[in-house]
């Protein structure tokens, strides 16, 4: 066998070292969706990412499929302009020239027999020339309405088939269908033909450094452990705001929303690790499991026109720029009910969290780009001041900043200076900038990873899907019977109905 056939094995390499990098063996990624948005601005950015940090084989290969009359130069200045304007890295042109070597295209339509046993062919002529060794992903960065073509096809042009100890893999992205029974439908088409260990779900919040911190922070301490729980812990609120409108993703966003866009995946699983046990290990498995468990405990509100809220941006001025009310945007039509803003109200039933409701946002046009977990105390049981000495005091919290500013602020009381007893929030902040020399890899950069080394961890597994849907498809189904979504002002904090919902339970939204 070729020396790249086979992955050398260096006895000596504990392949748990984290100081030693994680780097892919031979193989290739076969992309399909190259001309969307997410392909361009970030997984081509990616994966020329990890090839500058070395972390890809030498003869790494990068296939495209689109129905487009490209050849592979065309293919690859698609890739070189989209590498120019969104690579994290410094861009090296010895480091694209030996990337770009492994570029092919293949066009062809999703039901074309003859362009799927032309890709056949072009993975069989990379295994000889770049010493792909038969091991490739395939990425299907397409809509879900598309899965079962493509899937099919891989099988019929013998694509997912593997020898011997290569492998094949499909990464999948998001929505994983639109409500469980859809979820259900598309996990039984890639389970027709992917072993489930084969199938790799991105939710990339999980690849970000801040959201796999959470475990770190978690579980290495021991200072936040003994408070993590209902008898210090007052409320959750796990907010995802952004500032930015649909863009151009109107044919994608309506229909779909707020909680299906963005709650049923990335902040569902936030919680899940907020709430979680500590796993018996952090291998796939157990984490898994702690998470299934979280997930299966979530009770959603038995009045939900109070503890849920919707809303839709209205055109306004924001940054200083006039923006468009979601109804006036590109491709959506008038009488779209479709939310830009959800919130809602759940709770746990655990022994740890019964009684601790979590509060969960996501919003298009809001405010800033944030992305935050709040954990707020409760208050002190008593205060041996007097009342005025507290009047600016406010709850104990931790949040943990997932980004844009990405750290952990810690909130308490202090006493200002002064010959008066006058108490005060104050802030302690973790900020990564400050305590890491190194910045944090692109999420996509861990996730594109981690498939290509076969590693699990960070993917959701079907099961998890499901049971963020069977959270979320009574709200929807609630929502559905309901009228237009409320209109809420762009740059601001969403619908009044969202205030309303937290002020019932005699608290206020963190403004982050
Ligand atoms: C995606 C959603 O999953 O996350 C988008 O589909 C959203 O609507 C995006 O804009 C936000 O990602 P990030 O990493 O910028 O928080």
């Amino acid at each position: 066998m070729s020396p790249v056939g086979r992955e050398a094995v260096n006895p000596l390499r504990d392949p748990r070292d984290r100081r030693l990098p994680r780097v892919a063996g031979p193989c290739g990624i076969v992309l399909f969706g190259v001309t969307g948005d997410l392909a361009r601005k970030k997984l081509m950015p990616a994966i020329y990412d990890l090839a500058n940090r070395g972390l890809l084989p030498p003869g790494f290969a990068l296939v495209g499929f689109a129905r487009r009359n490209w050849a592979d130069e065309d293919f690859a200045q698609v890739v070189h302009d989209a590498v120019k304007q969104y690579a994290r890295t410094p861009f090296r042109e010895e480091v694209w020239t030996q990337l770009s070597e492994g570029f092919r295209f293949v066009p062809g339509d999703f039901d074309d027999n003859d362009a799927f046993d032309a890709l056949a062919q072009t993975i069989n002529d990379l295994d000889r020339v770049r010493g792909t060794g038969g091991n490739h992903a395939f990425y299907l960065s397409i809509p879900p309405a598309l899965f079962p073509v493509v899937v099919s096809q891989l099988k019929r042009s013998g694509l997912s088939a593997k020898n011997g100890d290569q492998w094949r893999r499909v990464v999948v992205e998001k929505p994983f269908g639109h409500d469980l029974q859809s979820a259900r439908a598309l996990s039984d088409t890639l389970s027709d033909v992917f072993p489930a260990d084969s199938v790799f779900r991105i939710d990339h919040y999980l690849g970000k450094e801040t959201v796999q911190n959470i475990l770190a922070l978690r579980f290495a301490n021991t200072m936040f452990e003994p408070i993590w729980n209902r008898s210090y812990v007052d409320h959750v609120q796990i907010t995802m705001a952004e500032d930015i409108g649909i863009g151009g993703r109107a044919g994608y966003y309506d229909g779909i929303g707020a909680a299906r866009d963005v709650i049923q995946n990335h902040l569902l699983q936030l919680l899940a690790l907020i709430a979680m046990e500590e796993p018996v290990s952090f291998e796939a498995q157990s984490l898994r499991l702690e998470k299934t468990k979280v997930l299966s405990a979530v009770r959603i509100p038995d009045d939900l026109a109070a503890y849920t809220a919707r809303g839709q941006y209205a055109g306004g001025w924001q940054g200083g720029q006039k923006v468009l009310g979601y109804l006036d945007e590109d491709g959506i039509p008038k009488s779209s009910k479709t939310e830009t803003f959800a919130a809602i109200k759940l709770e746990v039933d655990t022994r740890r969290w019964a009684g601790v409701p979590f509060y969960l946002r996501a919003g298009k046009r809001l405010g800033r780009r944030v992305t935050e977990v709040a954990l707020e105390f409760q208050r002190a049981p008593h205060l041996p001041f007097a009342a005025t000495a507290t009047e600016e005091l406010g709850q104990n919290a931790l949040v943990i900043r997932i980004q844009p500013d990405e750290g952990v602020t810690m909130r308490f009381g202090s006493k200002v200076p002064g010959t008066a007893m006058e108490v005060r929030d104050v802030n302690m902040d973790f900020a990564y900038g400050e305590s890491f020399t190194e910045s944090s890899p692109e999420a996509y950069e861990r996730l594109i990873l981690d498939v290509l080394l076969g590693d699990p961890p960070l993917f959701p597994r079907h099961e998890e899907v499901e049971l963020s849907w069977e959270i979320l498809d009574p709200i929807e189904d609630f929502w559905e019977k309901l009228g237009q979504p409320e209109q809420y002002r762009a740059g601001g904090w969403g619908p009044d109905s969202s205030n309303t919902m937290l002020a019932r339970d005699g608290r206020v939204w963190r403004r982050p």
